[in-house]
Order: structure tokens, then sequence, then C-alpha cells
């Protein structure tokens, strides 16, 4: 069996069509962590920034693969890529490296005896931070609250009715709309699975519920009140599309006269696409890092 983490480009690896799908950030996706150990003939990882995240991913990899079992591994040389051939090395490798398109390119046999698997897992596995919550390496501000939610937490007043989270994370915002008594019902999408299960761990109120889904083409109707901070990364690079698909998709979720509460860096263009999608905004502050709105449907 072969696995395939995250979405390597396809002129630089080649990924069979029969190949097993892992990751967070894909919805559907099997997990890697779940695999059976030595049950895999190949692991073909496009391998996480973060480096806890990173050494975590390759570590669960190699768990999952026969010994003997080919695992290649790449990564932007900006975004980990350096790292890798001497990350894999660490872990018990003997690693034949190369480079093209501002990637690294790691090939490597599984051996028979692996080094540091354990402690790397354990590194990049879900803890619990005073104040915060379950929370991991490779999810949204992993390790401290975000000072943009925690901007918006403030600004909000007591919501009502039936509302959405896009874009979730691990649930900070979510808790805080919930201290509503009148929120009947709170609906949390995020497209990554980790943070979508750390949410479920740290809500356990019965009017939550989870989707690990994609917030742009999920289908939530007549909803009362929307609150996000949208996400402007994709795949490593800032994409403000993302961002105004996330307005789009907010406004087509809400009833005629819902809310949507958004906060965003001060830089991200987004009163263009506030103005196309609702009938009226106003800023609720806008000092510091952060503005935050409040339009009207
Ligand atoms: C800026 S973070 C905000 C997280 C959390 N709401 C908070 O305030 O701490 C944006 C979140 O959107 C998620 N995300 C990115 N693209 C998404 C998509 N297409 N659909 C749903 N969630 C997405 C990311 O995984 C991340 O957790």
């Amino acid at each position: 069996m072969i696995a395939v983490y995250g979405l390597p480009p396809p002129d630089l690896v080649e990924t069979p069509s029969d190949a097993v799908q892992t990751s967070p950030l894909i919805p559907g996706s099997a997990d890697l962590s779940e695999m059976a150990a030595g049950s895999l003939d190949r692991a073909v990882v496009l391998a996480p920034p973060g480096t806890l995240e990173r050494g975590a991913v390759l570590a669960q990899a190699l768990r999952a693969l026969k010994p003997g079992g080919d695992i290649i591994a790449l990564a932007p040389k900006d975004r980990g890529g350096q790292r890798l051939s001497k990350e894999l090395t660490a872990l018990g490798l003997d690693v034949d490296g190369s480079g093209k398109r501002h990637h690294r390119i790691c090939l490597a046999k599984r051996p028979a005896k692996l080094t540091g698997i354990d402690e790397a897992i354990a590194a990049g596995a879900p803890r619990q931070i005073p104040g915060l919550g379950w929370t991991r390496p490779g999810v949204f501000s992993w390790d401290r609250l975000d000072p943009g939610t925690a901007g918006l937490i403030q600004a909000l007043p007591a919501l009502s009715g039936k509302g959405a989270d896009l874009g979730c994370g691990i649930g900070a915002l979510a808790q805080a709309v919930l201290t509503s008594p009148t929120v009947a019902d709170l609906t949390l999408i995020d497209i990554d699975r980790r943070a979508i299960d750390c949410a479920r761990r740290n809500l356990t109120d019965d009017r939550a519920r989870f989707e690990w889904a994609d917030a742009r083409s999920l289908a939530l109707a007549e909803l009362d009140f929307v609150v996000m901070n949208p996400p402007f990364h994709d795949g490593g690079a800032e994409d403000r599309a993302l961002g105004q698909a996330f307005i789009a998709a907010a406004a087509k979720a809400l009833r005629k006269g819902g809310e949507c509460w958004l906060v965003a860096n001060r830089h991200l263009p987004y009163e263009a696409a506030l103005k196309d999608h609702f009938a009226s905004t106003r800023p609720v502050s806008e000092g510091g890092a952060f503005k935050i709105y409040r339009s009207v449907r």
C-alpha cells in the first residue's frame, strides 16, 4: 500500500492514483497516525512547515512503513526543506537528497531500527495549555491566543439564535460566543481536522456541532449570525481571495438581517467584499494591527 501525505506538486513527485490520501487539511482523508505499523510499502510526504509538526508527520510515516519500504519526503526550501535531510538522518535514515524548483526532495528506505520516533510523535501530539485548552502543533496559533481573536472576543455582544464560526480553529471564539445563553446552536467549521478535534474537546456544550469541511462550500442557510477570523494563507502563501470567499460564504449562510462579525489584519482588503455582500457594514474597532467589522445582510 502507498500513502501520500498532503498534495505534493505532481511535477516533483509522482503519486499513483491508487495511493491512500492522508492529510488533516483535506476533508475525508485518512489519518496517517491511525495506519497500522509496518503496513505501507511507500510513503510520499509533503512535509509541513512547522518543526514539531514536521517531525511528528515524518515519524508517523516511518512508523507506518514496512522495514525496507520507501519514503519520499519533500518540502519547499524556505519552509523546512533545508532541514529535511538532517531531520530524517536523525530518525535513523540514510538519505539521498536532491533539489528541484525551490524544493528539497529526500529519498530513503526505512531501516529496521528507527531512532527517536516516539519522541518526535509525542512532540507533535495534542496537549492542554492553560488558558487555551486542547491544542497541538500545526493548528493556527497553536500555543497562544491570536491577538485578533482576543480583540473580537472583547468586542462581541451577547449573540442570539443560530450561528456559525467559519474557520473555528481550536474553538476560542466559539467558546466566547457560547457564553451567551440566548445562542441556540453554533456550527464550528474548519478545514483542519486536528483543529476540529481540539475544538470538540474544548467545547462540550450541547449547542455546539462540528464540521471538518471547507467553509466555502458548506450548505448553511438562514443563520442569525456568523463570527470569523478568516484565514489568509493557503499553502504558506498569503491568499486574500480566501478571506473574500469566506465573506461571500458568510453572507450566503445568513438570513436577511443576520449579522457577521469579522476580525482581520489591518492590511487585508476585505471592505469591497463586505460592501458587495452585505446591506451595511460598520467598523467596530480599527485600532492597532487588527480591524473588526459588524456587517448586516
Ligand atoms: C485565522 S485562523 C482562525 C482560527 C480561530 N477562529 C481563531 O480565531 O483562533 C483561520 C482558520 O481557518 C481555517 N481554514 C483555512 N481554510 C479554510 C477553509 N477553506 N474552510 C474552513 N476552514 C478553513 C484554518 O485551519 C484556521 O483554523
